[in-house]
């Protein structure tokens, strides 16, 4: 029970407001670079770190450049990395092979990572829009994303990972039946060890625009993908996704986009206390640093009261593009 407060003037607020030293007493919720998984673009090439328009200071790297990043995110003690392929036009194809393909750009900078920083956790995608002719994540017939055959192909991808070494699976797909289908494959194969997190609460959202230039999506995606990823009305429509995932075996659950969804967040946290993460998704990203390029608003304060948002919201973690500049400026201030 909370306890009555005595009234005004026994109970002044504003005394744990009054001092860095009693506010930093105070607060209920920290962030810490513990918190942090850094969405990091991979292409083909050596050496390249080609800037991404609509994300100012996010680059697609190359498997060795990659590498570099994932060395520098040890460095900074952020946990984990996500890998995202970018693939031009004319490797997409039909069948989206590529998907699953050991020596696809994704698998080949798992492999560079765990060799050569093996304490940072990689994360994948698993999703066929990288790979697909037309930008969506399943396959498409006769107009209709078709669900079986496409979590059939998302499981080959999702092995071809875990070969590779990857730590975290992160089916982004939206398919139903997913996670139960990975999971037993993931078993079956001797991969006991390799966790899901899944996306289970994604939101059919315009915020991801950016991102679909960044992997080479926005080009190729035709219609929208409002009949696999969710309503943005819908609330408990959430929590029916995010307990299925979990009894199919998802050891971690995801809220996606992040901001415009913390209501979600707290609502996930609160039901099923699994480890719940956030999405600060692409669209987020570029209106912090559009606004920010054009001195609106201090970039760095809004950055980090917006990953604070999230933690106040229930999340254990973010994925954030913001990654390395939140982590350098967290270990600056201890
Ligand atoms: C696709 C995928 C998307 C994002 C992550 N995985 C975009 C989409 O569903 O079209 C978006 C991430 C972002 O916007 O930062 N499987």
């Amino acid at each position: 029970m909370r306890p009555t407060q005595a009234p005004f003037p026994a109970t002044r607020l504003r005394r744990a407001r009054q001092s860095t030293a009693i506010r930093a007493l105070t607060r209920q919720n920290t962030l810490s670079v513990d918190d942090l998984i850094w969405p990091v673009f991979v292409r083909a090439g050596e050496g390249i770190e080609e800037p991404i328009p609509s994300m100012p200071g996010v680059f697609r790297r190359s498997v060795d450049k990659v590498v570099e990043a994932a060395r520098e995110a040890a460095d900074l003690g952020i946990p984990a990395i996500c890998l995202f392929p970018y693939t031009g036009l004319q490797e997409r194809t039909e069948d989206c092979a590529g998907a699953w393909d050991p020596e696809n750009h994704a698998n080949r900078a798992i492999r560079a990572i765990k060799a050569a920083v093996p304490e940072i956790a990689v994360m994948t995608d698993v999703a066929l829009d990288t790979y697909n002719i037309n930008g969506h994540d399943g396959f498409v017939e006769n107009g209709e994303i078709v669900n079986d055959r496409s979590v059939e192909a998302l499981v080959k991808m999702t092995l071809a990972q875990a070969e590779a070494g990857a730590d975290i699976i992160g089916p982004s797909d939206m398919m139903d039946g997913r996670i139960g289908a990975m999971r037993s494959a993931l078993e079956d194969a001797g991969h006991q060890n390799v966790m899901i997190l899944s996306y289970a609460a994604k939101y059919a959202s315009a915020f991801y625009g950016p991102f679909r230039d960044a992997v080479g999506a926005s080009g190729a995606l035709t219609g929208d993908k409002k009949t696999y990823q969710m309503d943005p009305g819908n609330s408990d429509e959430a929590l029916r996704l995010i307990e299925r995932d979990l009894s199919e075996g998802a050891d971690m659950v995801m809220v996606k986009p992040g901001m415009p969804y913390l209501d979600i967040c707290r609502r996930v946290k609160d039901s099923f206390g699994a480890p719940t993460y956030a999405y600060q998704v692409s669209g987020e990203f570029a209106m912090i640093q559009a606004a920010a390029e054009h001195g609106w608003i201090d970039g760095e304060r809004v950055m980090m009261e917006s990953l604070m948002a999230f933690k106040r919201a229930g999340c254990d973690g973010i994925l954030t593009y913001f990654a390395p500049a939140a982590a350098r400026l967290l270990n600056a201030r201890r």
